[in-house]
């Protein structure tokens, strides 16, 4: 099989890591990679949101099946325009889409079909929304309806703070026409985990659970990232609990989107909060986690290909998912500065010292190579993943390998799983 991986992330490396270990596979491409991916698949010199000259390549090099990483080009309408084609596709149509690109339909569609009980309330007028949030009072979550890149979200802890938030969506278009309508939800406390899924709209069937820590200081302090480091399994979510999310919220999200006419087919990623009343939605994605996948691919022994394409075909329920018992970890090496300014072009070096530790694998995030060498080019530029029997040796060998890679100004959390440690 001929396969395109849409992205350049992480998440994709990870992608392209498993799915080269597939019999199934004769050529991978990926549009438009980094370093790291480079050494597995024919990197394409496409954006990930070239929606036309995606399908244009997939259809002249006749690929068996696209695999769309990041949730812009779905939004877009990737997925679409290559199934209009006649193209298989992992990943969601535009419209299920919206489950990550529009805040209120999710959160409408969860009401209407009694799958959450989280009170919200969606707005278009500013001085309406800041009227509710004052009525509602503090804390409350503040979230832009669309695509924000990850910024349209602001837990409130004052009212102020909230009217703040609301005029920067609504009235300063900070976010364009992300923000033109916005939605107030209750803020909900507890520790988050991702729970996600294949699903083909039909069969739902999970992926091993995983934590994320989203902050870029240690404690879990300072400001928002795209993740800082994620392990899996998550002690936290025993079987019965993680049994009881798939149930109550990912299975009946996928019927209901089915009901409603819009199928839901590729990975549902729900965003989970474990409350003292229960595990609540937070948000869904439409999509693999970044860096979620890193450590939940690891543990999948099955064949990821052939589970893409039966979800691409929708024949998933014909296919069994395999998962290990080892534990995964990984810890994201970033820019001195992110996730605000910060300079590109560093050296790295380290990386295959890094690779000979047992259980190790380093997937690039931001990263370019020239003449040889490799070289920062993003934010997040590496994940140094591990796997082990169990949580602490696949922490100490991912904090092993971080010990061998250099570059200036290199940046990582210490205390990636310290929930897990505690617990
Ligand atoms: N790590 C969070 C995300 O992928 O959205």
């Amino acid at each position: 099989m001929k396969v395109l991986i849409v992205g350049s992330g992480g998440r994709e490396h990870a992608l392209a890591w498993k799915i080269s270990q597939s019999p199934l596979l004769t050529k991978l491409y990926c549009a438009p990679g980094n370093a790291g991916i480079q050494r597995l698949a024919e990197c394409v010199g496409l954006p990930a949101d070239d929606v036309s000259s995606l399908v244009s390549f997939a259809e002249e090099q006749r690929i068996d099946l696209t695999v769309v990483g990041p949730e812009h080009p779905l939004i877009l309408g990737l997925a679409d325009a290559l199934r209009a084609r006649g193209l298989p596709v992992y990943g969601p149509s535009a419209a299920a889409a919206q489950l990550e690109g529009s805040k209120i339909f999710t959160d409408e569609l969860l009401a209407r079909h009694g799958i959450s009980r989280k009170r919200f309330a969606a707005f278009s007028d500013p001085d309406a929304a800041i009227a509710f949030a004052r009525e509602f009072g503090a804390p409350l979550v503040v979230k832009a309806d669309g695509e924000a890149l990850g910024k349209g979200v602001k837990v409130c802890s004052s009212v102020s703070e909230a009217e703040g938030f609301i005029r920067r969506c609504m009235v300063d278009r900070e976010f364009g026409a992300a923000g033109e309508r916005v939605v107030i939800e209750e803020c909900l406390a507890g520790q988050e985990c991702s729970i996600k899924a294949f699903t083909d709209g039909t069969t739902v069937l999970p992926m091993v659970p995983s934590q994320d820590h989203k902050r870029i200081g240690e404690g879990d302090t300072g400001d928002n990232t795209g993740g800082m480091g994620c392990y899996s399994p998550v002690p936290a979510v025993d079987d019965s609990l993680f049994s009881s999310i798939v149930e109550r919220f990912l299975v009946p999200t996928v019927s209901a989107m089915k009901a409603e006419g819009i199928p839901y087919s590729g990975t549902l990623y729900g965003g989970m909060i474990l409350t003292e009343a229960g595990p609540e939605i937070l948000e869904y994605n439409c999509r693999f986690g970044d860096p979620e996948t890193q450590v939940v691919l690891p543990r999948l022994d099955s064949d990821l290909l052939e589970v893409l394409l039966a979800t691409a075909e929708g024949r998933l329920g014909e296919v069994q998912v395999q998962w290990s018992n080892r534990a995964a970890v990984v810890v994201v090496i970033a820019s001195g500065g992110y996730p605000g300014p910060y300079e590109k072009g560093k050296r790295i070096t380290g990386l295959e010292e890094a690779a000979r530790v047992e259980g190790v694998e380093v997937f690039h995030a931001g990263t370019t190579e020239v003449n040889g060498e490799v070289y920062t080019a993003g934010g997040r530029v590496l994940g140094v993943t591990a796997v082990g029997a169990g949580f602490r040796e696949a922490r100490e060998r991912a904090y092993e390998a971080c010990l061998r890679i250099h570059f200036d100004d290199m940046y990582y959390r210490r205390d990636i799983g310290w929930r897990a440690l505690e617990g």
